[in-house]
């Protein structure tokens, strides 16, 4: 079978609606729900068969799907227009050896430097503040957020945007002898975390600390560009130059919530995303999470048109796991080009987007309940609350969430068309047991292996980035070369900002 004719087939698929799919198949919710590291998994609110996963195996057993997921494990170049390997795995134990005893070296030197800040050998330390931009932000903050809130050991703040006010309102709270700075950059080329970073060392100057630059951590693959921009080599925590950017926070990027979770927690996470690798790796296709979930976005995003995908996360200590998920997700899979170069012909990932419920639902619903768009939603949320109040506020959360996945897919008759909902509209609920270390390192690791089936059942890297450049470029050059070369409106702008 050829890769046009898997698509073919996949074509051909019967179009049952999701309530006649569960009053034909008794046991289509055991077909579509699985258990694994905590998390409970549900597509059997989507459009997926029997039939279907059976196509899209064909299609991945086309594509040499086990060959890249073995390629990526051993550490092969499977980021080929960058010529390298893609080991955010190594990070957690799971791939090649050489790599794997190298993180475990990276790991253990900033395990280290942790016990040293709490040993206090840097000095009091009870802010962290963590300058860095995607990939370098958003995963610490989805973790640190989601876990350390009131971890009682540090106040953390991340901060990525170059807006000043997002520094300033640090500025303002922390006490700047008692603030250790983390700079994070893969490349330590990054302007405006190399700007943040300046900004920062200059607040701690102004305020008198002795030493400011003795108060920076470096997070970086870049170690020799650290060091000339002014770290002690001591407070360098490297990582693998293959490990991307938004696949980083298992790395030294991971550092704040290593710091403010402490370090058992830390490994639990890593523990939570090896055990999703195995999973991963180990597990049939019907029975594989990663795999089935990417089933379903092809599905809906190649053979019903849909142009975007929602995530809301029915739990407060989540609401960063929609941005997160954002970058992960079309930062990866975001492309028009093969793997090998040729034009892509289908579409590339859908937008990601969402919130957080139930807020989302009084404001964004009305269109996935009655607009005409489709748009595939996915539920998540956690059975353990994360507060001690009155168990209603949690079991109002739920029962939201679970009365939304209903809804979406009952839909309502009404002769008043006005009042009518169509119904038949997709959902996935990915249920935690709890929202803890090791659950949210399996939560995020399966996130990153789907992207990854996407992208190999597309024929796309993954793992580059080209299209951010260009902007970057643009932006370098307005004040080394002027702004002749730009259109009447760029330049329009640029005068009337600057003068
Ligand atoms: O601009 C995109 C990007 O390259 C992301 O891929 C990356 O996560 C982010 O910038 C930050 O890069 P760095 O960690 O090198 O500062």
């Amino acid at each position: 079978m050829t890769e046009a004719t898997a698509w073919d087939r996949l074509k051909s698929a019967d179009r049952s609606t999701l309530s006649e799919l569960f009053a034909s198949t008794p046991d289509r919710l055991s077909q579509f729900t699985l258990e694994e590291v905590g998390i409970r998994f549900d597509w059997s609110k989507t459009h997926l068969t029997p039939r279907l996963v059976s196509d899209f195996a064909a299609l991945a057993q086309e594509m040499d799907l086990g060959g890249a997921r073995e390629a990526l494990f051993a550490g092969k170049t499977v980021n080929v227009t960058e010529a390298r390997a893609a080991e955010h795995t190594a990070e957690r134990g799971e791939g090649n050896a050489d790599s794997v005893a190298r993180a475990r070296m990276f790991h253990a030197r900033m395990r280290a430097l942790i016990d040293a800040i709490e040993a206090e050998a840097l000095g009091p330390v009870r802010h962290i503040l963590h300058v860095g931009i995607g990939g370098s932000a958003l995963g610490p903050n989805l973790l640190v957020d989601a876990l350390g809130r009131d971890s009682g050991r540090y106040d953390v703040a991340i901060v990525s945007n170059v807006d000043g006010a997002a520094l300033e309102e640090v500025f303002n709270r922390f006490d700047p002898s008692a603030t250790l700075l983390a700079v994070a950059s893969k490349t330590f080329t990054t302007t405006e975390t190399m700007l943040n970073a300046q900004s920062a060392l200059e607040w701690m100057t102004e305020a008198g600390v002795e030493d400011p630059y003795g108060r920076v951590i470096a997070l970086t693959a870049a170690p020799e560009r650290a060091i000339e921009w002014g770290v002690d080599e001591t407070r360098v925590l490297p990582f693998a130059e293959s490990v991307g950017g938004r696949y980083s926070l298992w790395s030294s990027i991971g550092f704040p919530a290593a710091l403010a979770l402490g370090w058992d927690a830390f490994e639990e996470l890593l523990e939570g995303a090896a055990a999703m690798d195995r999973h991963f790796r180990l597990a049939p296709i019907e029975k594989n999470a990663p795999v089935l979930a990417a089933f379903a976005d092809l599905y809906y995003a190649q053979l019903r048109g849909c142009e975007t995908r929602a995530v809301f996360a029915y739990d407060e200590r989540l609401r960063l796991l929609p941005s997160y998920l954002q970058q992960l997700e079309m930062e990866s899979n975001g492309k028009r080009v093969t793997a090998s170069g040729a034009a892509l012909t289908r579409s590339s990932a859908p937008i990601t987007w969402g919130g957080v419920g139930t807020d989302a639902q009084h404001a964004v619903f009305q269109l996935l309940h009655q607009g005409t768009h489709l748009v595939p939603v996915e539920f998540v949320a956690a059975i353990e609350p994360g507060h001690p109040l009155d168990e209603a506020h949690h079991r109002q959360l739920l029962v939201n969430c679970f009365a939304q996945g209903a809804a979406l897919m009952a839909g309502r008759e009404s002769d008043d068309l006005a009042r009518a909902y169509p119904g038949d509209r997709p959902s996935t609920t990915i249920l935690l047991d709890q929202v803890d270390p090791r659950t949210l390192g399996a939560l995020i690791a399966f996130y990153e292996h789907r992207v990854f089936v996407n992208a190999v059942l597309l024929g796309i890297n993954p793992f580059d980035q080209f299209g951010v450049e260009l902007g970057k470029e643009i932006a370098k050059s307005i004040d080394s070369e002027g702004t002749d070369r730009f259109d009447a409106s760029t330049r329009a702008l640029i005068a009337r900002a600057f003068g």
